[in-house]
């Protein structure tokens, strides 16, 4: 098959799936949540989390003013919710109230913590720096909420018990049904591949 290419992204599917995660934070008063497909793990050490976001977001006002922010991941059996908190703005709703999401408390920060979440981070806003039409805001990790039953012992997840939210853009999730989980030995592939 011949590939094209081309200069413009185009929709910037490209390097999908990718979870979509919950992005939360406290401000003003008012707890927010919306969905967020463009996040990143940046540092061990310090523990250090990336989220990129648009300034239009009322997420990231909220962010912008209390420093902080929480990265929540849902089980697939809460892509609706996900898909909800993308679809509504908490300038015009109270999400929370809304979709009677169920909060856990945070332990280092004020952000909401998704009580559904398998897993989520506390951050404090260490940086927040534009790039063209969205923003780049890195937190360092300051807790993390996690339930353990979702992983096996070397801390990857267990797909038996809970797939990720896995976005493939376009409204589009991916429903995982059966997982063909494979080890591969680093070192062996990259002795074994060389001709
Ligand atoms: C699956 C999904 C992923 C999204 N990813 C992002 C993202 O990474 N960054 C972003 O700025 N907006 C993203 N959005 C859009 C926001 O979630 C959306 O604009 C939301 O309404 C913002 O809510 P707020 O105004 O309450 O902050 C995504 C939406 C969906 C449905």
């Amino acid at each position: 098959m011949d590939k094209t290419i081309s200069e413009g992204i185009g929709a910037f599917y490209h390097h999908y799936p990718r979870i979509a995660a919950v992005i939360t934070a406290r401000g003003a008063g008012r707890d927010n949540a919306m969905a967020a497909a463009w996040h990143t793990p940046i540092s061990f050490s310090p523990p250090l989390y990336g989220v990129v976001i648009s300034a239009k977001r009322f997420t990231y006002r909220l962010i912008a003013d209390s420093k902080e922010f929480g990265v929540n991941f849902l089980p697939a059996s809460e892509a609706e919710l996900v898909a909800a908190t993308g679809g509504s703005k908490g300038a015009e709703v109270d999400k929370f109230l809304a979709f009677n999401i169920a909060k856990d408390e945070p332990l280092k920060t004020a952000v909401p913590i998704l009580h559904n979440a398998y897993a989520a981070y506390e951050c404090r806003l260490v940086e927040d720096k534009v790039y063209g039409d969205h923003r780049l805001l890195v937190g360092e990790i300051v807790a993390v909420h996690w339930l353990k039953a979702a992983f096996i012992e070397d801390e990857t997840l267990n797909l038996g018990k809970v797939s990720p939210v896995l976005y493939l853009g376009s409204d589009h999730y991916l429903g995982i049904t059966e997982c063909n989980v494979r080890t591969l030995d680093r070192e062996f592939c990259a002795s074994s591949l060389r001709v």
